[in-house]
């Protein structure tokens, strides 16, 4: 056996232990797309998808790619430096005038698009300022750049949310440049960050704020432009960074900012100009939803708001403790790993898909159940949601917080 096999065979212990006794909740595969889909031939309710418009099954999606594949294919067989089509041009510039940015650019996931960012700016003059929930694109792009011998920035953590301790790493900061990255809608725990407060820190200590409005897009703001629309305050923020696999319905990343600052990063981020063209399939897909926003924007952000409002309303008359969330992702907190594993499959028997987030995936003491209302449920899923939340969160004591009794072997 080579050190290979030994280390995979050592840190795979915990899997395989869950596996044998049936808990392993990961990588279910499920037999059909959109929220009503089934595993292993049992019909499910999938309320851990990120499809928050419902639209990623839209029959004029499905025909705009359909159509893409006939003349385009599913891929181009290179980056976008040789394999850039009018159609990647085109909603480059919808996306832009949309969000009322400048300049757009389109990459192959939301995750490279951070990760390309931070790397095209953050260099040996530059502290990076991360809050300190940040989603894994935002450190993986940052200790990339610390770690690279030409770029070698200063990185520096401020505690979740709080401007006070954002201050203070502005002040004491030890580069000339400072880039603060943060997101419009913390994405495990469902709260939106304090965009103004942050904003203003950011403009009279003149740093650049970075914004990951992934879970913004399609969720906030009148139209669905996001935390900046909500806000109020479109073009005080110089970079945003979003993405097609949540609102969009499929994948890919989106750069937002002014032009230079859009034709830099095109130029110089190599997550971007290494790795292969968004298919053009997917392209049209998001054109077509672009579409649906642009000319229904308003009525559809508003449908999700009502049932994301009467699920709220529910869970908290149940009882649950629902954590920092102040949107439509609604951990369901157990706050301890079995509670999770044991509520997730209870629920998966009965026909809904809650997926459990425990450590590492969160800290220890903060597992809970990733519960995301959309658009695309309805008041029957959710009711009969509620129904096993309220049952099972009663038999394995996540509404009275007791503590579980030692399991049997
Ligand atoms: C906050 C946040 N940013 C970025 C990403 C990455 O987006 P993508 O799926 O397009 O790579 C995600 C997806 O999980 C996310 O939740």
């Amino acid at each position: 056996m080579s050190w290979i096999h030994e280390k995979a065979n050592r840190e795979l212990t915990r899997i395989r232990e869950a596996r044998e006794k049936q808990v392993y909740p990961m990588f279910k595969p499920f037999e059909s797309g959109g929220l009503h889909s089934s595993i292993g031939g049992q019909p499910v309710v999938n309320f851990s998808s990120n499809d928050y418009l419902g639209l990623t099954q839209h029959p004029k999606v499905k025909e705009a790619a359909a159509a893409a594949v006939q003349k385009y294919a599913c891929g181009l067989s290179s980056s976008r430096v040789q394999a850039t089509t009018v159609a990647h041009v085109e909603l480059e510039e919808r996306l832009a005038a949309w969000y009322r940015f400048e300049s757009a650019l389109v990459f192959t996931t939301g995750y490279q698009a951070m990760v390309g960012t931070i790397m095209s700016f953050a260099d040996k003059d530059t502290t990076l300022i991360l809050d300190s929930l940040a989603h894994a694109c935002i450190l993986d792009g940052t200790f990339l750049a610390a770690g690279t011998p030409t770029q070698q920035c200063e990185v520096r953590f401020f505690n979740h949310n709080s401007v006070r301790s954002l201050e203070r790493v502005l002040k004491t900061k030890e580069r000339k440049n400072a880039m603060v990255l943060i997101e419009g809608i913390y994405s495990l725990d469902g709260d939106k960050a304090v965009l103004k407060e942050i904003v203003e820190v950011c403009e009279k200590y003149d740093a650049v704020l970075v914004l990951d409005d992934a879970h913004g897009t399609g969720t906030l703001g009148t139209n669905g432009r996001g935390i900046l629309e909500e806000t109020g305050l479109e073009g005080r923020v110089p970079i945003v960074v979003s993405t097609f696999s949540k609102t969009f319905g499929g994948i890919g990343g989106i750069l937002l900012g002014d032009a230079d600052v859009v034709e830099h990063v095109k130029n110089r981020a190599r997550s971007f100009l290494f790795s292969a063209s968004l298919p053009v399939p997917i392209v049209a897909a998001a054109g077509a939803i672009l579409t649906m926003l642009e000319d229904d924007g308003p009525a559809l952000v508003a449908e999700l708001h009502d049932k994301a409002a009467y699920f709220r309303k529910s869970l908290t008359e149940i009882g649950f403790d629902l954590g920092m969330s102040n949107t439509h992702i609604m951990p369901v907190m157990c706050r301890d790993e079995r509670k999770a594993l044991f509520m997730h499959i209870a629920l998966l028997e009965n026909g809904i898909y809650m997926i459990p987030i425990v450590y590492p995936g969160c800290k220890k003491g903060e597992e809970r159940l990733r519960v995301n209302v959309t658009r695309g449920h309805t008041r029957e899923d959710m009711d009969q949601a509620l129904e096993m939340l309220q049952i099972y969160g009663d038999a394995f004591f996540v509404l009275s917080g007791d503590e579980l009794g030692p399991m049997e072997d």
